[in-house]
This record gives structure tokens, sequence and C-alpha cells, in this order.
């Protein structure tokens, strides 16, 4: 990944920007009657998702972890999403440009009935969940995050997949309109990753479309975006808008860029350094020493037999 300094922050630096600046306006603005500044304030104009607000009806779930969650302000303020420019701040002050109604995604490929859906009927798919999940970055960073999902299979199975289906590839939105990054070659555009089937069907994978009790905001995928918790970040890809079965494994927008930096699998593996970082620890955001990585981000038990009898340095 394009960083300059791995896994090598400190907490001080992580301060709070963006979206608490302009909730705290928010707050003030609503205060003096100024609804209609206000909202334009969090970018909720038309065409947006009411940002910040509560999702019904989620369950809990057993898959969820007992570890104390990162702040929301640091789940939201510190990203990745390099649409919205390659700095972990940017997204937080530029995402709100981010359209996110309507929205339609299409699921196509090695399927017996492709279908595009809208994502209001997406969320009547199956009941929504909170999962609390460990999350760990490629360059060394980790976070516990409540999001707020579905099992990515109730999603997968509505368009009845082919035998010959193996993978499926995931292609994020590439807007010029809203997101200034993609004007910038840094990465080839739209946004691909993908998965093996078997890795998309396990009940771990999940499509978020929210945390903490939320929906999503922009700058963490609104409305839609995989967590796969025993990979590396990068796979999680943010605002799906097209799901692809296909009988090869596809080549995904980090393996492009830089091909001998990220493999398709990039199951989180202590074992495996990254040529440019060690991998064996991290810095969970909020703390001042360092964790140590766990073997598939703790989450081996549920996992490891996806992999059974595979190299796993040479398939990283
Ligand atoms: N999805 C898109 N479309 N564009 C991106 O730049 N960054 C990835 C992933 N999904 C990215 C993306 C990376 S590198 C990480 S670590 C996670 O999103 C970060 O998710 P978060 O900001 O919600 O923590």
């Amino acid at each position: 990944m394009l960083i300059r300094r791995p896994a090598d922050l400190a907490s001080s630096e992580i301060t709070p920007r963006g979206l608490f600046e302009r909730r705290r306006t928010f707050i003030k603005a609503a205060g003096l009657g100024s609804i209609a500044g206000a909202a334009a304030l969090l970018g909720l104009e038309a065409g947006n998702a009411m940002a910040g607000s509560k999702l019904a009806g989620v369950r809990k779930s057993p898959f969820s972890i007992d570890e104390k969650a990162t702040p929301f302000k640091d789940v939201t303020s510190y990203n990745n999403y390099y649409e919205f420019g390659t700095d972990k701040y940017s997204p937080a002050h530029e995402a709100h440009r981010l359209k996110t109604r309507p929205w339609t995604v299409s699921i196509e490929g090695l399927v017996r009935k492709p279908r595009s859906l809208g994502i209001e009927d997406i969320l009547r798919l199956a009941p929504l969940e909170e999962r609390i999940y460990r999350m760990r970055c490629v360059e060394g960073w980790s976070m516990v995050i409540p999001w707020v999902g579905f099992p990515l299979a109730a999603l997968l199975k509505q368009v009845e997949p082919l035998g010959s289906a193996k993978f499926v590839e995931f292609q994020t939105l590439s807007d010029p309109q809203s997101m200034p990054g993609v004007k910038s070659p840094v990465l080839d555009w739209p946004y691909l990753e993908g998965l093996r089937l078997d890795e998309a069907m396990h009940p771990l994978t999940i499509m978020a479309v929210g945390l903490y009790g939320e929906e999503l905001p922009n700058q963490n995928g609104a409305p839609l975006r995989l967590v796969v918790p025993w990979k590396y970040g990068f796979k999680g890809a943010k605002s799906i808008v097209k799901i692809r079965f296909a009988d090869r494994a596809p080549g995904t927008a980090w393996m492009k860029a830089a091909p001998q930096e990220y493999g398709f699998y990039s199951n989180v593996n202590p074992g495996v350094d990254h040529p440019r970082w060690s991998q064996a620890t991290e810095r969970r955001i909020g703390e001042f020493l360092k964790r140590k990585t766990l073997m598939f981000n703790g989450y081996g038990e549920q996992v490891a037999q996806l992999y059974a009898g595979m190299d796993l340095k040479k398939f990283y």
C-alpha cells in the first residue's frame, strides 16, 4: 500500500477531525434552529442516506468478539478510501460528496439468475446483526469495529451461482463527479477485490451497512461494503456497485498496483512479512504498546480449514 509510515503511528496523531468538527457545528446549528444549514453541513442533501441514522431491529451475533471497541470517532475519521484521497483524514472530509441513494448493485457472471437489486431490497434480505470484529490493516494498525450487516451468503444466494463459479469479484463505485481521488492514477479504477467462493459464503463474511448501530458513514463505505475479518482490511471493498461470479481468480486493484507486494488471499499472517515491513505486530488504534498479530487475525478456529494443505507463504 502506498504509505509513508507503516506501523509507526502514535495515537496522539489520530486527531478526531472531519465528521466530528461537522457534528459539533451541526449540534450548534440545530440549537440555533437552523436545521437546513445543519443538514447541509452533514452532507444530508437529497441523494444521501441519513448519515448517523439508527438502524432498527439489529440483533447481537455470537460471532462478535469480546474486546473493547475502538471509539466511533477513530473508526470514522481515520480511513483508507483512496477515491477520496490517499491520506487518512481526507475521506472524512470529502466523502459527504458521495450520493448513496438511489443505489443499485448488479450481480452477474456465472449465475442462473443475474439480478440488479436496489439498496432498499438488499436491506430486507436478512436480519441485520451487530458483528464486533477485530480488523487488521496491512499497514500495521488495527481496530475493533462494531459493524452492522448480514451474511454475504444471503445476497449471493439470490442469483443462484452456477457450479462453474469458483470466485467472486467486487467492483466499487468510480465516479469522477463525487470522488476527487479517481482523477489520480494511484490505482487502476474502479477498485476491485475478490474472494474464493467458499470464503465469500463463509458465515464470518458480511456485507456491512452500518457501524455502532447507525447507517455506515460515507467514509466507511456507504451504503454497503464487504467485511472479511481474517483478511487484511483492503479486502473490504467499499461502496460496492457490482458483484461478478467467475471461474478464475479476479485481478484485484492492489495486485495490479503492486503485484510483488499483494497476493490474492491476503490472509492476516504474522509469519509472512510485507516486503517493506514486518507483519508480526500491530498497533491497536488508541493503545500505546504494540500487540502481537494473530494468525488469521484470531479467527483461525473458524477459517483455517478453508486453507488446509495450502502453503500460506506461497499463497499469501
Ligand atoms: N474500498 C475502496 N473502494 N477504496 C479504498 O481505497 N481501501 C481499503 C478498504 N476498502 C479502500 C476500500 C483499505 S486499504 C482498508 S484498510 C479499508 O477499506 C479501510 O476501511 P475503514 O476506513 O472503514 O476502516
